[in-house]
């Protein structure tokens, strides 16, 4: 059954094909980031405008990419949340029009959960649970037990800035442009190992997180004296950061014996994250490759696929839901 995954809830138009859930047979992205960089963030009307210009290229391409012709795709799934309202809607009306047109099924998609399927997107290794999940964007740090497809337990969430977020207001204060993840994670490689220790966040919840007061240290540093060099400083932050996710991810997999553990989201691009996690687990850990961790089609028609075996397929007036969690 091949699944065409459409993904349009933040600055990436992205569209997949995938073979029963598994098989990656085409993954397109267009990304807009050069354009939201020169504002510092993502802005959400040009967002929506961009996805609205960009979205049937991108079709065209990744259904040149798979070898097939929307006649040969079984259905459509596409993500309805969470995520920026103006440009998840131009996703979700283009996938109903799509499905209506073609007379396909579609699948509704949670963002978080189509980052999930793609740890098992063109691999060996079969899902098992629980697994425990760790999901890091832009907008979301959560630890998310996954008790089977489509069964999932929210153990813990930031309660303030997502990791990502994190790397992107601390890239701010050291220059480094957006988005600031990779910048970060680029110059934290080059750095001598950090003499600075910078504070991890005490929380009365064990797996809930906190970033800001991390932010708000590297900002007084970067604006007092004698601030150390860029390259430490972002190691120092990445280190923080990366052991805060990676302690409580492990803790809640030992607590629940987890049978895999799955990193997920565009901060599992992360090298230190990935290394990291990876040396500390008992468990198997699973980390999709860094094109498959950002925003993607492929993961979203991944998802698809287990959300039509189920039987959830969306009425043709369904909504998108901006402010959807998991678990
Ligand atoms: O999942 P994603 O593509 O979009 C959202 O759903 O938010 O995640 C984007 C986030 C950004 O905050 C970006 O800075 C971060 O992922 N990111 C990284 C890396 N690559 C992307 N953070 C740390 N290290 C990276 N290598
Ligand atoms: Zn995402």
């Amino acid at each position: 059954m091949k699944v065409l995954g459409i993904e349009t809830s933040c600055d990436e138009t992205a569209i997949g094909v995938v073979e029963d859930g598994r098989r990656l047979l085409s993954s397109v992205v267009a990304s807009q980031v050069e354009m939201h960089a020169t504002y510092g963030g993502v802005v959400p009307e040009l967002a929506s405008r961009q996805h609205v210009g960009a979205i049937i290229p991108v079709l065209d391409q990744a259904l040149r990419e798979a070898g097939c012709a929307m006649g040969e795709i079984d259905a459509v799934a596409a993500t309805y949340g969470p995520g920026l309202a103006g440009a998840l809607l131009v996703g979700w009306n283009f996938a109903k029009a799509l499905a209506y047109a073609h007379d396909k099924p579609l699948a509704p998609v949670n963002h978080l959960e189509g980052h999930i399927y793609a740890a098992w997107l063109d691999r060996e290794e079969q899902a098992k649970f629980p697994a425990l999940v760790l999901i890091v964007s832009g907008g979301h740090s959560d630890v998310v037990l996954m008790e089977g497809h489509g069964r999932y337990r929210r153990l813990g969430q930031t309660v303030d800035d997502a990791a990502g977020e994190a790397f992107d207001k601390v890239a701010r204060l050291l220059g480094l442009g957006f988005p600031g993840g990779p910048a970060i994670d680029r110059l934290a490689r080059d750095a001598p190992k950090p003499s600075l220790r910078l504070p991890r966040a005490r929380l009365d919840q064990p797996y809930d997180f906190s970033f800001s007061g991390l932010k708000t240290k590297v900002q007084q540093i970067v604006r007092g004296d004698g601030a150390p060099d860029a390259r430490e400083l972002a190691a120092a932050f990445q280190e923080s950061v990366v052991d805060s996710l990676v302690t409580k991810a492990i803790a809640a997999a030992d607590e629940n014996e987890a049978q895999q553990v799955i990193l997920s989201g565009g901060v599992a691009a992360n090298s230190a994250l990935r290394a990291e996690l990876v040396e500390r687990s008992r468990a198997p850990v699973l980390v999709p490759p860094p094109a498959l961790c950002t925003d993607n089609g492929a993961m979203i028609a991944a998802c698809g696929y287990y959300r039509l075996l189920a039987g959830d397929v969306a009425q043709l007036d369904a909504d998108v839901a901006p402010g959807l969690v998991i678990g």
